[in-house]
């Protein structure tokens, strides 16, 4: 089968489209021919090793100390069942599903065809979500839907979606919209009508106005790009206020639980396909739109890893594969 292959840390040219062994799913897996991938940030950081300095060490464990251990990126998919182990009862070939593969390494869905474990896949029907709108659900809605949990989201709150543009932003507004808060959506200017249509009652550019000197305070502060810090927002919350963060501000987190009320809440969602059948339900009910900015095909990966590198997609980056070229040549 084809997939793109990342032999070595780099640019996005170290990506190769090859042949690679097609995988045999194990006894509690299924084999997915892969219809829709995804490109993430988390999928550009790993490929081009670009942490933190304190994290040089701790990553090149987890991901491969000279090369990726694990080579094919992706974490996420939509495709069909093509076959399954032999535990597997609740799924048959011609399935439709979506899902995501757990950990912190590249998670080879960028290919023809991925093995995941039967339990972890959520079944999807074509004709009410399409295979590109599912594979962006899992990371970047899964994120925000646990971080506004977590913080209780509720009617009548104020929130702030700071990077309201990107992925887990476009799903940060409209989730916090669903639990009926009133958004303010953070962005650059060029995205204003975006927010703006996902729900957000105002938008603030931020290329043009600091939010922390408009004295607004809010209930719930999010920042969906990593781009703040709790200290630059800390005076733009109320006394029982939530800072959400797709980072690990872990020392912040401690010292602001001594010295304030207000709580800094971050983590890695939990694992549920729950979570993902709910997030399917809002797409199909209407109530959620996947944000879907490109579409390449595998073909044109390198491509797609550059725009995603330069910062700036809207929503989400979908990789497209065509099994039917696959069968004609
Ligand atoms: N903790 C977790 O489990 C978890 C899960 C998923 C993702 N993440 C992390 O979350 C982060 C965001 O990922 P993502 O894919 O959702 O975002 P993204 O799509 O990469 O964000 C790009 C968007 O951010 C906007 N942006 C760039 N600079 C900004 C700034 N200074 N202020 C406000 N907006 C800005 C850009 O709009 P403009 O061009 O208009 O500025 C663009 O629309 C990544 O660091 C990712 O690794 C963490």
């Amino acid at each position: 089968m084809k997939a793109i292959v990342c032999e070595r840390y780099g640019p996005p040219e170290v990506l190769q489209l090859k042949e690679v062994e097609k995988p045999i799913p194990k006894a509690d897996e299924a084999l997915i021919k892969v219809h829709t991938s995804t490109v993430t940030t988390g999928d550009c950081r790993i490929r081009s090793f670009t942490f933190a300095r304190w994290f040089w060490l701790p990553g090149r464990i987890m991901f491969g100390i000279t090369r990726p251990r694990k080579q094919i990126p992706g974490w996420e998919l939509a495709g069909e069942i093509e076959s399954v182990g032999k535990d597997v009862k609740h799924l048959k070939r011609g399935d439709n599903v979506f899902g995501y593969t757990k950990g912190v390494s590249f998670g080879g869905t960028n290919a023809e065809y991925k093995c995941l474990p039967a339990q972890r896949l959520v079944g999807m029907d074509p004709s009410k979500i399409g295979h590109a709108e599912a594979a962006v659900l899992p990371v970047g809605g899964l994120t925000a839907l646990f971080l506004l949990r977590e913080a209780k989201v509720k009617e009548g709150q104020e929130v702030l979606i700071y990077g309201a543009s990107g992925s887990v932003g476009t799903y940060a507004v409209q989730l916090a919209k669903y639990y009926r808060a009133t958004v303010t959506g953070l962005c650059s200017g060029r995205n204003s009508e975006l927010v703006r249509s996902l729900g957000a009652e105002r938008v603030i550019d931020y290329t043009a106005e600091d939010f922390t000197v408009n004295g607004r305070t809010y209930d719930i502060i999010f920042d969906c790009v990593g781009k703040t810090t709790y200290s630059r927002c800390k005076d733009s919350l109320k006394r029982e206020g939530a800072y959400l963060t797709v980072e690990w501000p872990f020392l912040q987190k401690l010292i602001a639980s001594i010295s304030s009320k207000r709580r800094i809440i971050f983590g890695m969602a939990p694992d549920t396909t729950e979570d993902m059948e709910f997030l399917r339900d809002l797409v199909e009910k209407g109530e959620l739109k996947p944000v879907i900015d490109r579409t390449y095909p595998l073909e044109e990966a390198v491509e797609a890893y550059r725009y995603v590198d330069t910062g700036r997609k809207r929503g989400n980056v979908v990789i497209t594969i065509d099994h039917e070229r696959e069968s004609d040549q």
